[in-house]
């Protein structure tokens, strides 16, 4: 289980709340040699903050939604730190308006590819980016959301587009199972965060899993990151191809 001294790019930190920062801090508390890859400069100082608290000294700026900035990324870590063992992928985005109402009330054209470019097709250009540069088993994990496959009020294109991700979690773990690499999903339960705020009526959604979960509660950023830790782990190396709930058990309760 023990990933001392390995290499994980975790994406997606915007702020102590967000999800991929409670995984970096469960990297670091177990002696892994993070490296840290934020959205833009608007992010920069206040996640090289979240950076220094973590005693993590390689942070670039990547638009995962531009591959020259993927491929900057990969040049540069391959530079400073070498190949990688882990790639956490925790970035998602659609339009503000396509996730209020009905799916149909605001889609268009543009906002379904900007969330498919920018919720699903990243993962899939950091696997194709990051290739030759993973060492034998290497792990790739991404972020999901029930809402893939169950219609949840208001997430709209972003659950077609959590549907996108993990259909290519399979896709990309056959084109790399041959040299030991697994590329799995969590499906999270929600939790309060920059990306959650953005989804109308969010805090109906933590009321509904309270009540409704098998453990009557709602999940935290640290019951995600664990999970994402053994993810990446050898503990997990027969596991690939997979979407792993951590919800409490929200996801299996029917009437
Ligand atoms: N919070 C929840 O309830 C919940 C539940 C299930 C899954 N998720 C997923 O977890 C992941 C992380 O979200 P979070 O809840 O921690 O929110 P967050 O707002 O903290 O993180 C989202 C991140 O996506 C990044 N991002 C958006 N567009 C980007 C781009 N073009 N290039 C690079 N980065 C970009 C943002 O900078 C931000 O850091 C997302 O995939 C989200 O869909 C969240």
């Amino acid at each position: 289980m023990n990933l001392k001294g390995k290499n994980v790019l975790v994406t997606g930190i915007a702020s102590n709340r967000s999800i991929s920062f409670a995984i970096a801090k469960v990297l670091r508390e177990n002696s892994a040699n993070v490296i840290i890859s934020y959205q833009n400069d608007r992010l920069r100082e206040r996640v090289l903050k979240l950076a220094d608290e973590l005693n993590i000294d390689n942070s670039y700026q990547c638009d995962l939604s531009i591959d020259q900035d993927i491929a900057k990324l990969r040049d540069n870590i391959k530079q400073d730190c070498g190949n990688l063992d882990g790639i956490v992928h925790s970035a998602a985005f659609a339009p503000k308006d396509h996730l209020s109402g009905k799916y149909l009330d605001n889609i268009s054209r543009d906002g379904f590819a900007l969330a498919h470019d920018i919720s699903s097709y990243s993962f899939t250009a950091l696997a194709k980016a990051f290739k030759d540069d993973l060492n034998e088993a290497a792990s790739l994990v991404t972020l999901s959301y029930i809402g893939s496959n169950k219609v949840v009020q208001n997430y709209n294109v972003m659950g077609v587009a959590k549907a996108s991700l993990e259909s290519s979690v399979l896709y990309l773990a056959d084109s790399l199972g041959d040299r030991r690499i697994r590329v799995n999903a969590v499906s999270a339960g929600p939790i309060k965060t920059l990306a959650a705020a953005g989804i109308s009526g969010f805090n109906k959604i933590l009321d509904v899993y309270q009540q409704k979960s098998a453990i009557k509660d709602n999940i935290t950023t640290d019951d995600v990151a664990k999970v994402v830790y053994f993810l990446l782990s050898d503990y997990s190396n027969a596991i690939t191809g997979q979407t792993i709930y951590v919800d409490n058990g929200f996801n299996i309760i029917g009437y």
